[in-house]
């Protein structure tokens, strides 16, 4: 049975005290974790170890950062190696947020890297793919995503491409308030189980988990993760308070 997953990435978001305060009242709040469920917190660099501190007792919930170096170790001032968050004992990692993708310049073989080095440390990658507005708008939208999986995570042999999670993210629904229907999140992620079938086997597609990122909330969540295919959230706004974040969390529950 797949993995279902609410994880919530907090961006650059809250000052120490809030960070400490919307984990301890989620962990609190939120109802007793099935074993095929995970909750994952993606938090800031300097939040980790307080992160992994509180959660490391809570059966059913994970830590993630947000980015690591395409680097393995050395001169990269500023950098934080793959290596070193398996150090702290970090689960899981975003890598390719449409953020990192347009703010920062990062491109597939950057991305492939770093799916590389994380895999190497024993993390789970949540891989980030989706595409822009005026893509969806010209109808290209399973080409761009197409193009993503073959340049990045379908470089990983099947063994490592098994180790990760994907989160489909429109980038015209991240942030704005334009959720994805659920027809247009359904055909997405049956089309992008369909490609990991053809490149590896049925039986690795169906055990991906594959989640749906972009103004997902408690309004949205219900009807999103009942659909077939998609196998939770990755939520930006709504994982920034706990009440918010503790309903999607009980969305999941009550579902599945
Ligand atoms: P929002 O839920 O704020 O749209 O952000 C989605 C996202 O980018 C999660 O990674």
């Amino acid at each position: 049975m797949r993995l279902k997953i609410v994880a919530g990435n907090w961006k650059m978001n809250h000052y120490i005290n809030e960070a400490e305060a919307l984990i301890t009242e989620t962990l609190h709040s939120s109802p007793q974790v099935a074993h095929n469920h995970l909750n994952i917190f993606a938090v800031p660099f300097p939040y980790l170890t307080m992160a992994q501190n509180q959660v490391k007792h809570h059966e059913g919930f994970a830590l993630a950062a947000q980015n690591c170096s395409s680097f393995e170790a050395g001169a990269y001032t500023g950098e934080v190696s793959a290596g070193m968050l398996a150090s702290i004992g970090v689960s899981h990692c975003l890598v390719g947020h449409s953020e990192r993708r347009s703010i920062f310049n990062e491109k597939s073989s950057e991305l492939l890297h770093k799916l590389q080095l994380l895999i190497k440390h024993g993390i789970t990658p949540i891989w980030c793919c989706g595409e822009q507005l005026n893509d969806r708008n010209q109808m290209h939208h399973f080409e761009v995503v197409s193009k993503q999986l073959n340049d990045e995570v379908f470089q990983l042999n099947e063994q490592d491409f098994s180790r990760i999670i994907i989160a489909y993210e429109p980038v015209w629904a991240i942030g704005t308030g334009l959720t994805a229907s659920p027809a247009q999140a359904q055909e997405m992620h049956a089309f992008i189980r369909s490609k990991i079938a053809s490149k590896y086997h049925h039986q690795v597609a169906e055990q991906t988990s594959i989640l749906y990122g972009g103004s997902c909330n408690a309004d949205n969540a219900a009807e999103l993760f009942a659909l077939a295919d998609v196998d939770g959230g990755l939520i930006g706004g709504a994982s920034l308070k706990a009440a918010s974040f503790v309903k999607l969390i009980s969305i999941m529950h009550e579902l599945h």
